[in-house]
């Protein structure tokens, strides 16, 4: 019997057969099911006795229906023996919640880490989290992977010469650097301040964007807002209404597509880490071989060390 065996989850199958693919194993099977009060219902279907259990589940939306799932599934395997669990979240849902942004708040992505190793989680894979800081809230290794390599190269040919990569924000600077070290193009940053929990305003830029195009990078576009005001901010300094959006994961809710549907906005790209419905402008670029590769290693007797940190390392 094979000594690892991949599991998805319910989130994104798509991704995980992708995934299996790539390392010529059939994925796990396991039946997930609701019952009627909606609680999960989780079975593996085969022996996970001492094996190298992995579960592909981005918590992405419905977030808490699919953590509760991951959570379901590491239950079962460790119930069942495995030898060692490996969650890979390709996006994961509450890493926003990385600090109390008032007194009696709560860190949900704490709080979802120690869920996680409750449930007997022994290494987590991720893909560009919102911040590093998701790292200290866990006691078991992670592996915090990134999508920027995989993301610029399919796209550095379509970046004109004299564009510019833009940070929407200044948490976004870093992610931007790290595109500009492949395409490489002068860094712009945005100043923006949240008006409401809903909103934000881009108060000013630094850099200059005059009749120049751009690539707007960020780790997530969720409703499109942050994106949105910032090509109006873009075309209101002058920039050329050519801008191309790059971003790890796209999770489009509340009319996003519309919102980045412009004619200023040539194209959108995305990583699978999230299931994508077609529209127009998207395109999608797939994570599998990168996710494959990080179980290699995580399985393998040696670390690669041809492989460049920057294609496998932490998103700082
Ligand atoms: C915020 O700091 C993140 O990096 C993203 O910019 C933000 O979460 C995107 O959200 P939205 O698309 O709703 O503006």
């Amino acid at each position: 019997m094979p000594q690892i065996i991949l599991f998805s989850g319910s989130a994104n199958p798509h991704l995980a057969g992708a995934v299996a693919r790539e390392l010529a194993i059939p994925l796990g099977r396991a039946t997930v099911e609701r019952f009627p009060d909606g609680e999960v219902s989780v079975h593996l279907n085969e022996s996970v006795r001492n094996r190298e259990v992995f579960i592909l589940q981005p918590t992405a939306p419905p977030v808490d229906p699919n953590l509760m799932e991951l959570v379901a599934f590491a239950d079962a395997a460790r119930r069942a023996a495995a030898g060692r669990i490996v969650a890979i979240v390709p996006y994961f849902g509450y890493a926003r919640s990385d600090k109390r942004g008032e007194r009696r708040d709560p860190i949900m992505a704490s709080a979802v880490a120690a869920m996680l190793q409750g449930a007997g989680v022994d290494h987590v894979v991720t893909i560009d989290p919102h911040s590093p800081q998701l790292e200290g809230y866990f006691r078991i290794p992670i592996d915090t992977l990134s999508a920027v390599t995989t993301l610029a190269l399919s796209l550095r040919h379509r970046v004109p010469q004299n564009a510019v990569i833009v940070a929407p924000d200044v948490g976004a600077l870093r992610l931007a650097t790290r595109y500009a070290d492949i395409i490489d193009r002068p860094v712009v940053v945005m100043h923006k301040r949240r008006a409401t929990a809903r909103a934000t305003l881009v108060t000013h830029i630094v850099g200059d964007v005059e009749h120049r195009p751009a690539l707007i990078v960020d780790d997530m576009i969720s409703t499109g807002e942050t994106i949105r005001r910032c090509v109006d901010a873009l075309l209101g300094a002058g920039a050329q209404p050519e801008m191309i959006v790059a971003a790890t994961h796209g999770l489009f809710l509340e009319g996003a597509p519309h919102k980045l549907d412009v004619v200023s906005v040539r194209e959108v790209v995305v990583t699978d880490t999230i299931v994508q419905t077609f529209w127009p402008k998207l395109k999608t670029v797939s994570v599998a071989a990168l996710i494959a590769g990080a179980i290699n290693r995580a399985i393998g007797p040696t670390v690669d060390e041809s492989v460049p940190f920057e294609a496998v390392g932490t998103t700082d």
